[in-house]
């Protein structure tokens, strides 16, 4: 078994203030839509284009402002037979109709990848019931990660998920959900036991699973239209008290050492320990460790990392998994104009000459912000066959 997985995500920032929000005339048919929605006694919030305030708030929920459509509007259902309705309404008059829960797509496909889609905002959607019995979670698919983090930690649980905790539920848990604890857990698509989700043909699905077609490609490729997903079944880990983060500074011109190390011991790494590389041309190079369990206990499956890759600095901090998982985190928006691309990279690691490659590129980058972020992956995801579910990036 190939036992590890690296993910590096490029990530480029400009920032410029601007106001250039401001939709074309009409979309067709809006009339007829307006109609029909109406008729369909859709009980949430709808905010149409000429409902200026509303609807350029829901413009600006989208963290990527480079991408930006013009939606016919913005549903916003209060329960599963909104999200119905609007289908149905949607379906009729053959209008294009998108979910959008955290907004948190790069490429801005929670706003449908044309101007005049009827999107559904399960922002409201937001419960989360956790059973501490059978080990699970029912989420709403309006929550952000941060929620679901709060929750489970709350309960003493875990859940493997995406390192910013600001995505989407929907979007993010359905697609794949790369982040810390994946070595351990899975991913958090792994862990989807159970779905509802609103068909095209406006059927309300309460129980996935029990369609084994669909099941599997929900759990990969859920956010890529074969349905709405109102609720998902997740498997929640207990895990003990304390966590610990641990951080490992290292200079710019280190980066290819670490990456080095990181190549030599990554597969054997222990998976209570997660492993995370920061590399930015104008910020030292950081190794960032999460630990299930307290930092004497983390000592004994650092210590070769350490010894090989000579950080300058080394600092612990011990707390709960949810505070170190949202600590420092942007806890509002930042809404900018970012361009983002993600490589899975073989068991092999990057080459030497990938790794020099790689770092003329980032001196070369200029830009506001450029990040390159690595995780150490493997673990779980690859313990689970490619066929298993959508999800097909494993093994690398
Ligand atoms: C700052 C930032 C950090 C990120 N960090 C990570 C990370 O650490 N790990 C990682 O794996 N990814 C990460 N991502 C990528 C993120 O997981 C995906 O873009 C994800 O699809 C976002 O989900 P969302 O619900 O917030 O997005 P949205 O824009 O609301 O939706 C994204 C897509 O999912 C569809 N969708 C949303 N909700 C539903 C639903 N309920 N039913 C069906 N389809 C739905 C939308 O139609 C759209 O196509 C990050 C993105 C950003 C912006
Ligand atoms: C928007 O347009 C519709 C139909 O043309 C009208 O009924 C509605 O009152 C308008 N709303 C606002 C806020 O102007
Ligand atoms: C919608 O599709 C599902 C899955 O194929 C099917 O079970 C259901 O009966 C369909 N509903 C309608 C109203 O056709
Ligand atoms: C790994 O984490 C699990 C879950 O918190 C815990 O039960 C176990 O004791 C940890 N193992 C080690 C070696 O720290
Ligand atoms: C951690 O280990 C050190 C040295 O073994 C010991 O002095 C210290 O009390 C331990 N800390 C905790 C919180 O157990
Ligand atoms: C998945 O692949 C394995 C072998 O690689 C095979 O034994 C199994 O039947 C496959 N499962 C499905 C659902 O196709």
């Amino acid at each position: 078994m190939i036992s590890h997985l690296y993910i590096l995500f490029f990530f480029f920032v400009t920032i410029r203030a601007s106001s250039y929000l401001h939709p074309v005339i009409k979309c067709p048919e809006e009339d007829s839509i307006r109609k029909c929605l109406d008729q369909y006694h859709i009980k949430g919030p709808v905010n149409f284009r000429n409902n200026t305030v509303a609807y350029n708030k829901d413009l600006n929920f989208e963290y990527n402002l480079r991408v930006i459509h013009f939606p016919v509007a913005f549903v916003h259902p209060i329960d599963v037979f909104d999200v119905q309705n609007a289908i149905k309404c949607a379906v009729k008059l053959n209008f294009p109709i998108v979910a959008r829960s955290g907004g948190h797509s790069y490429e801005g496909y929670g706003l449908g990848d044309k101007d005049c889609s009827l999107v559904v905002d399960l922002e409201t959607l937001n419960k989360i019931i956790i059973d501490i019995a059978s080990q699970t979670a029912i989420v709403e698919t309006g929550n952000k990660l941060e929620s679901l983090y709060y929750e489970t930690n709350r309960h003493g649980f875990a859940f493997p998920a995406g390192v910013c905790p600001y995505v989407g539920v929907g979007g993010h848990i359905t697609g794949g959900g790369v982040g810390h604890l994946n070595r351990i857990f899975g991913l958090s698509s792994d862990n989807v036991l159970d779905a509802q989700i609103v068909l095209a043909n406006g059927t309300i699905i309460n129980s996935a699973k029990k369609y084994p077609e669909l099941f599997w490609a929900i759990r990969g490729a859920g956010n890529a239209g074969y349905g709405i997903i109102t609720t998902l079944t997740l498997r929640i880990y207990p895990i003990q008290k304390i966590a610990t983060r641990v951080a490992l500074l290292y200079d710019f011109d280190q980066t290819p050492l670490v990456i080095s190390v990181m190549n030599q011991l990554g597969g054997n790494l222990h998976r209570n320990l997660t492993v995370l590389i920061r590399i930015s041309s104008d910020a030292p190079t950081t190794v960032e460790g999460i630990y299930l369990g307290s930092a004497n206990e983390s000592q004994p499956y650092l210590q070769e990392f350490i010894k090989l890759s000579k950080p300058k600095s080394i600092t612990y901090f011990e707390n709960d998994l949810y505070s170190i998982l949202t600590e420092g985190k942007e806890s509002t928006k930042t809404p900018g104009f970012y361009k983002v691309k993600s490589f899975f990279i073989d068991s092999t690691g990057l080459s030497y000459e990938g790794i020099k490659y790689f770092m003329s590129f980032t001196k070369s980058i200029k830009c506001a912000v450029n990040n390159h972020v690595m995780l150490l992956n493997g673990g779980k995801v690859n313990d689970i066959r490619r066929n298993e579910t959508a999800f097909i990036h494993r093994d690398n």
